[in-house]
């Protein structure tokens, strides 16, 4: 499945069509460059979502939690960009989010190849020529 996202402003649109689509899935890995908007994406799904906190990416810690005021459900958001050692990793106790059935969005999961369940849904953001984005997975 391939949404195109043409400009900020229909992101929203795009990321209900994400989750129309993101089947019975519960990890996302997301890859793209730097700056391909894999946060702006995210925050953009979890608002869908019915979160209503504040969504930036996990900067001094590895995940943020976030609660959906729709539906009470916890949504996870990783961003492994930071980590050095997959054990940093290992001590944050992963396998308690990845396998807890709540839904777990990654950035940068390429550091964490290792350990990503085998079942998570690849997600791949590009940037176009025209500064438009492409969601792919
Ligand atoms: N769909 C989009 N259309 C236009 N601009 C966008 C889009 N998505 C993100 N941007 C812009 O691109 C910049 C980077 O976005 P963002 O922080 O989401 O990228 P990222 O992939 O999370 O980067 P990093 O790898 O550093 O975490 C921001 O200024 C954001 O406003
Ligand atoms: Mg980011």
């Amino acid at each position: 499945m391939k949404i195109k996202i043409n400009s900020l402003d229909n992101i929203h649109e795009a990321a209900k069509q994400f989750i129309e689509h993101m089947g019975e899935g519960k990890v996302f890995a997301f890859y793209g460059k730097m700056g391909a908007g894999k946060t702006t994406f995210i925050k953009a799904v979890c608002e869908e979502l019915g979160v209503e906190d504040v969504i930036t990416s996990p900067t001094f810690a590895i995940v943020n939690e976030y609660r959906s005021a729709t539906t009470d459900e916890l949504i996870y958001h990783f961003d492994f960009y930071r980590i050095k050692k997959l054990e940093e990793v290992y001590d944050m106790g992963y396998e308690d989010y990845f396998y807890s059935g709540a839904l777990c969005f990654l950035e940068w999961p390429e550091l964490i190849e290792e350990i990503l369940p085998g079942d998570a849904t690849t997600v791949t953001i590009t940037t176009e020529e025209d500064g438009s984005r492409s969601v792919e997975f």
